[in-house]
This record gives structure tokens, C-alpha cells and sequence, in this order.
């Protein structure tokens, strides 16, 4: 039997119409439990569609996507968003936040999916925020907060559940330098606690050097670093 992985891509390939090459060309990658690992690469180069094939936003045209040794890149839309819910948290480059819902209520949403202990749901949401020193942001509203405040509110939703793995991209994109590195370093701290794998896009040398292995996307291929 082949040894368990948490997440494994085989021969997975993603073209778009009007380019002319494929943006995934057959990648093979694998991750292991509580394993971090950082992708890097140019503007353009499909980080971005990469974490969104691995999480079943969008399925690859050829090759598999394994979790935990099945295969999930064919299950229907129904399942694989549950599935996402149970094993998935993802931090979007543009952090997608709910506009009509306040902070508090953004963080809570993928236990309110699972849960419906409304009360343990803002308990556990309150500390997390508290955590990432949004403890005066609980109820604001996503349009009355800073870039940076959007983005901590979207990690601590990635966190909420305790994941298997979290996907990440640019999840410190909006934060200057130094609040980047000190908002990266919690989050690292608390997905240490948590057990929680993690895959990182970044352009931020710095932070990609804070991961076990650094992999590089070039023309369609992955490459380590
Ligand atoms: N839905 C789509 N339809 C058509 N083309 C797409 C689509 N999504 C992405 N692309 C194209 O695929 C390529 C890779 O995009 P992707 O967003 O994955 O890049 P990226 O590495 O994340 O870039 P960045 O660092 O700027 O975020 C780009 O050329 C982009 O225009
Ligand atoms: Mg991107």
C-alpha cells in the first residue's frame, strides 16, 4: 500500500481558453500532514489556480487530486464543498470577506455550516479574534475595516475549524512589512497548536523561508527550490 498522504497531485494539467500553453502542465506534489510548504513564482505564472484546483474550486482538465488517498477532483459540487468544509480553510488573495456580515459573523460562518451551537460559535470566534488583536473590530462590518484588519478576519475564518490544511494566498498581501511578518508569525504559531498543514503563496522571500520546503512554479512545471 503507498504511504498516506494529506493532500497529492498527480499528473494534474489546467488550461484557459485564449492562452496559449497550459498554465499546469502535469504537476506532481504532495503534502504531508502538518507538513508547510511555500509556492513562489512570477504574476501570472497559476499559483492562484493551483491552491484553487487543490481545494475543488476548480477541477483540473487531466490528472487526480487526492486527500487522504481519495481521489476528489470528480466528486459533484455538494460534496466536495462539505468536503472542503471539514478539511480545507482558505485564505483568498483578495480575502473575500461576507460585506453584509460583521466580523465576528465572517469568522463564525464555517462552524454556523457545521454547527448550529450559536453560542460556542461566537465563543470560540471572539477568542481567535482576541488573539489577532481584533478584540475592538468583533462587530464592524467589513467595509469599516483596514486591508490589513480584512485579512486577519479572513485567517482567523481559515482557522476557526482546525483544518487539515490551509490553503493560503498572499494571506499578509495587504500588510506592510513588519505587520506582515508579525501577523504571519501568530498565524504560523496558532496552525503549529492546531496541527494544521499549511501551503503558502507568497512573493515575500522572507516569509516563504519561515516554511520546510520553498517550490517554485516556472512555465506550467513545480520545481524545488
Ligand atoms: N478563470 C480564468 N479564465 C481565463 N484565464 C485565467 C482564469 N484564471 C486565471 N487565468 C489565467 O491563468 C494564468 C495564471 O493565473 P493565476 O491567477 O493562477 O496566477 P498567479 O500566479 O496567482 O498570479 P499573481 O501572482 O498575479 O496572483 C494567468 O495568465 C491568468 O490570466
Ligand atoms: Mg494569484
Amino acid at each position: 500500500m503507498s504511504k498516506i498522504s494529506l493532500l497529492k497531485l498527480t499528473d494534474v494539467s489546467k488550461s484557459f481558453k485564449g492562452l496559449e500553453a497550459p498554465v499546469l502542465d502535469k504537476i506532481n506534489f504532495l503534502i504531508s500532514a502538518g507538513e508547510n510548504i511555500a509556492i513562489t513564482g512570477v504574476s501570472g505564472s497559476g499559483k492562484s489556480t493551483l491552491l484553487h484546483l487543490m481545494a475543488g474550486l476548480e477541477k483540473p482538465d487531466h490528472g487526480t487530486i487526492e486527500l487522504w488517498n481519495d481521489p476528489i477532483n470528480k466528486l459533484s459540487q455538494n460534496k466536495i464543498s462539505s468536503i472542503r468544509n471539514k478539511h480545507f480553510g482558505f485564505i483568498y488573495q483578495f480575502h473575500h470577506l461576507l460585506p453584509d456580515f460583521s466580523a465576528i459573523e465572517n469568522v463564525i460562518m464555517p462552524l454556523v455550516i457545521r454547527r448550529d451551537d450559536l453560542l460556542a460559535n461566537l465563543n470560540q470566534g471572539r477568542k481567535l479574534l482576541n488573539i489577532l488583536g481584533l478584540e475592538n473590530r468583533v462587530n464592524h462590518m467589513p467595509h469599516e475595516l483596514s486591508g490589513g484588519e480584512r485579512q486577519r478576519i479572513a485567517i482567523a475564518r481559515a482557522i476557526i475549524t482546525k483544518p487539515d490544511i490551509i490553503l493560503a494566498d498572499e494571506p499578509t498581501g495587504n500588510l506592510d512589512y513588519k505587520n506582515a511578518e508579525l501577523v504571519f508569525d501568530m498565524f504560523l504559531e496558532i496552525t503549529k497548536e492546531i496541527k494544521t498543514a499549511i501551503i503558502l503563496v507568497t512573493h515575500d522571500n522572507k516569509l516563504a523561508k519561515k516554511m520546510g520546503k520553498i517550490y517554485q512554479l516556472t512555465e506550467g512545471k513545480i520545481h524545488t527550490r
